[in-house]
């Protein structure tokens, strides 16, 4: 039994989540949890709203809301959205509570003592018409590397390097066009090259990481600045230094809180839990695994600035040191990374209106149905469309016509002629050959889903449910009502081989392999489900005003990644359909929803 972190990137608290938001690595790593509790393992699942930084404060601005209000808002969209698709987090929280802003500060001493952090003057913009700072974000202009005109201040989306804004050619306001005027400004910058030696070791220790992330992190590597980690805003956590903690201009910048949110949501949930000493064991045991899912365009902030942190509050970096306040902390297992989604070959973009909100989706079809088709076909290794018809089709045809309707023949069938799980006498080889693939997919799929590669992973286990249907196919026990013994048996057959699978879709497929647990007369819970906890803050000193909701959950029932055998004689009733069979016509009609 090992404890596993996984950390899942903080989504921004300026909008509710569309899919393309939750198909890179929400679903997926909530697959890859539900997997390890159910191999055993104790899993600690946090995550929550990233709530500082300009594209909190624009969206604020836009709808006439503070900050505070407008995060709060979305915190709460954001949470139910979640909570809906059934993504088992520990604990989902949010960047402006009391615990985060400590925890965040705390950070912030433990690598100013050691000497990482170095204050420096620099180039701040600022909109000569207003007289305004202008952020990183709202700043673009031509990439000193590879030349992309429309590169940000803060990153170049086209070759990934991170920039300042300074370093634009030609810069200008994305607000409204004019060029900006740099000013000298005192700032805290974060000593990267101090971390050179140590990242590059940590590196070449990693094992199993997607090619492009090890790739993208090394070349990252070669070229280490200090970073910029404060900002001159009025909105983020406040820097915890005599002469610049009361200042009202004055924040760290939000990348720098918002990493750390793994760290304090880790301690929030063992605080909440009764064990506030708890959270050490997933962050100081060096057995302890750790698995952080992202999108591509956020692989630097946890392949190289996280890492960094850590090892300069664990005093690891060039200018050595003593491990801080909260001790030494252990650095990523893997960053896994996922590619873009596009929605009919185009890019999501809400402004566009190219876009389905995950609530909406959820009003229309199943969270299992979109959960699977995330599985089966979400942007793992490589930019991937989202199309209706294709969505339209892995539903009727895979999870309606393929596993669904083997759940319902089955138990349909049994529940008919026997009222009850049969009793098997003399197996034959056709039978033993079911039950193998079926046993064979705990390893394959297990595998699979170990090493995050959850698209492999859905196809493995949905070929063991084509055996299935292929073995009734073979076996036709509606024709056997003349030899009872030998329809008991393929029946009994069946109904395990639907039970194994039931256990080997759960990670993907929750909502249905519940269901498909209580149809084959089971109780209790079998895919347990997060719920939503109305709490207030632990701590004073924090953004968050009244109560906030949390996501959390008790996974301990979860069951065991293995074949138990079924009971024979446990009472069956007529099924009810797990999946909805969708009409051809909602291909039209979403289009049309999309183009309006
Ligand atoms: N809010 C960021 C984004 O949506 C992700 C933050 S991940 C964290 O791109 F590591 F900073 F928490
Ligand atoms: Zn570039």
């Amino acid at each position: 039994m090992t404890h596993v972190l996984t950390a899942l990137a903080w989504p921004y608290a300026n909008g509710p989540r569309h899919i393309g938001h939750v198909a890179g690595f929400g679903v997926p790593a909530d697959v890859f949890s539900r997997y390890m509790r159910m191999r055993g393992h104790d899993v600690l699942m946090v995550s929550g709203t990233d709530e500082h930084g300009t594209p909190i404060l624009v969206q604020a601005d836009e709808e006439g809301l503070s900050p505070e209000e407008a995060a709060a808002k979305y915190n709460r969209i954001i949470v139910e959205d979640l909570r809906r698709l059934g993504l088992s987090y520990d604990l989902f929280t949010r960047t402006t509570t009391g615990n985060h802003y400590a925890t965040v500060q705390r950070l912030f001493t433990g690598l100013y003592d050691n000497g990482y952090i170095l204050e420096k003057t620099t180039q701040g913009a600022i909109s000569p018409s207003t007289g305004r700072t202008l952020p990183d974000r709202y700043i673009e202009g031509t990439c000193p590397h590879c030349g992309f005109d429309s590169a940000r201040g803060d990153q170049c989306d086209d070759c990934g390097r991170q920039l300042d804004p300074t370093d634009l050619i030609d810069p200008r306001s994305r607000i409204n066009g004019e060029a900006p005027k740099f000013v000298e400004e005192n700032h805290f910058f974060l000593d990267l090259p101090a971390f050179a030696d140590a990242l590059n070791d940590w590196l070449d220790t990693r094992t199993g990481w997607r090619p492009n992330v090890v790739r993208f992190t090394k070349n990252l590597l070669e070229d280490l600045q200090p970073r910029a980690i404060s900002r001159d805003l009025d909105w983020g956590v406040p820097i915890p230094l005599d002469g610049w903690k009361d200042r009202g201009d004055k924040r760290l910048y939000v990348w720098f809180d918002a990493v750390i949110g793994y760290l304090s949501a880790s301690i929030e949930w063992a605080r909440r839990s009764g064990d506030p000493e708890a959270w050490k064991k997933w962050w100081h045991d060096p057995e302890a695994i750790s698995y952080y899912f992202m999108g591509k365009d956020n692989i630097v902030f946890h392949s190289e600035i996280w890492p960094a942190m850590l090892l300069g509050h664990n005093g690891d970096g060039a200018k050595g040191g003593q491990p801080g306040e909260l001790g030494k902390l252990n650095l990523p297992t893997e960053v896994v990374s996922s590619e873009f989604l596009t929605m009919e070959g185009r890019q999501f973009s809400s402004s566009r209106r190219i876009v389905i909100y995950v609530r909406d989706f959820l009003e229309r079809y199943s969270a299992d149905a979109l959960r699977y088709y995330i599985c089966a076909a979400g942007p793992e290794n490589q930019d991937t469309d989202f199309t209706w018809s294709e969505f339209l089709r892995r539903n009727n045809d895979e999870l309606v016509a393929g596993w669904g309707n083997l759940v319902n023949r089955s138990i349909a069938m049994a529940a008919k002629n026997f009222g009850a799980i049969p009793e098997p006498t003399e197996l034959e080889d056709v039978d033993r050959e079911l039950l193998d693939t079926t046993a064979k997919a705990f390893e394959t799929v297990g595998e699979l889903i170990g090493s995050n590669r959850i698209r492999a992973a859905t196809s493995e286990a949905m070929k063991a449910v084509a055996a299935a249907n292929k073995y009734l196919a073979d076996t036709t026990p509606w024709k056997l009502k003349d030899d009872p013994k030998r329809q008991a048996t393929v029946l009994h057959t069946v109904l395990q081989a639907v039970s194994d699978l039931k256990t080997v879709l759960a990670p993907f497929l929750p909502h249905s392999s519940q269901k498909v647990h209580e149809l084959l007369g089971g109780q209790g819970n079998f895919a347990p489900m997060p719920y939503i906890d109305e709490v207030e803050d632990l701590d004073e000193g924090g953004a968050v005003s009244g109560t906030y909701p949390i996501l959390t959950g008790d996974y301990h029932d979860a069951p065991a990644w293995e074949s138990v055998p079924v009971k024979v004689g446990t009472q069956l009733s007529k099924p009810t359909p797990i999946f909805s069979k969708l009409d051809a016509s909602i291909v039209d009609e979403e289009l049309e929803r999309l183009n309006n």
